[in-house]
């Protein structure tokens, strides 16, 4: 296992003691969020999850695999935990998220929780968001036209090479952004006609960030 792999780890084993038995979960995806859900697995807490609704065909295998029914959303109402992890964090604990491609089903979880638990390692953590390529979810027919409008925001966007989402939509890669407003930002590019999400959590951040180190984990909320 890789030092960042170790840290990613020990974050998602810090997010266990999140777990309100008896209540459904809301779970991420990406590969920190997978040793979240192997780690269930290990310390058999199966029994204590009744159900989880999930944010990615990926995941949603994964929950089966080890036994956790995988619920619609729209039969489970608010959700008192969700886990995900973050493709970068800043201090105010807004985050961006979709490199994995599962933006869109993240921020619908994330909304309808009470509690969003983010996991990372530290590598993950920056002063100002954007040196990771902001995704956004587009309808196909849109693509031209909302790169046009991210371009004239500043972004330079590159469609995410062979990706369809699980929502049958693609993406695109926004480099150059100097994120020093999150919301106004996110409310930008939601307002852009065709896209269906932005993976800026801003307007709902996360409500706890553990970050998982070489020396153990810290948690910020
Ligand atoms: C998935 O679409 C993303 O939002 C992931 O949460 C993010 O990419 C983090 O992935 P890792 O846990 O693999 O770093």
């Amino acid at each position: 296992m890789t030092t960042q792999d170790a840290a990613k780890r020990k974050a998602a084993e810090a997010a266990l003691a999140y777990l309100e038995p008896g209540e459904v979960l809301g779970v991420g995806t990406g590969s920190t969020v997978n040793h979240f859900i192997d780690l269930i697995a290990e310390k058999r807490l199966q029994a204590d999850i009744p159900g989880a609704v999930s944010s990615s065909n990926a995941t949603t295998e994964r929950l089966k695999k080890i036994g956790i029914r995988v619920l619609d959303l729209n039969d489970t109402g608010t959700l008192s935990i969700y886990v995900d992890g973050a493709d970068e964090a800043n201090a105010h604990l807004q985050l961006i998220k979709g490199g994995g491609g599962a933006l869109t089903r993240e921020k619908i979880i994330a909304a309808a929780s009470r509690t969003f638990v983010c996991i990372v390692d530290e590598s993950k953590l920056v002063g100002v968001l954007g040196k990771f390529p902001l995704p956004v979810e587009v309808i196909p027919m849109a693509r031209s036209y909302v790169g046009r409008q991210l371009t004239a925001l500043g972004g330079h966007p590159v469609l995410r090479d062979g990706v369809t989402t699980d929502n049958g939509n693609l993406i695109l890669d926004v480099r150059g952004l100097d994120i020093v407003n999150p919301v106004e930002l996110e409310a930008r590019v939601n307002a852009i006609a065709g896209v269906v999400s932005v993976g800026l959590f801003a307007q709902r951040p996360a409500d706890v960030l553990i970050v998982g180190g070489p020396s153990g984990t810290r948690t910020i909320k």
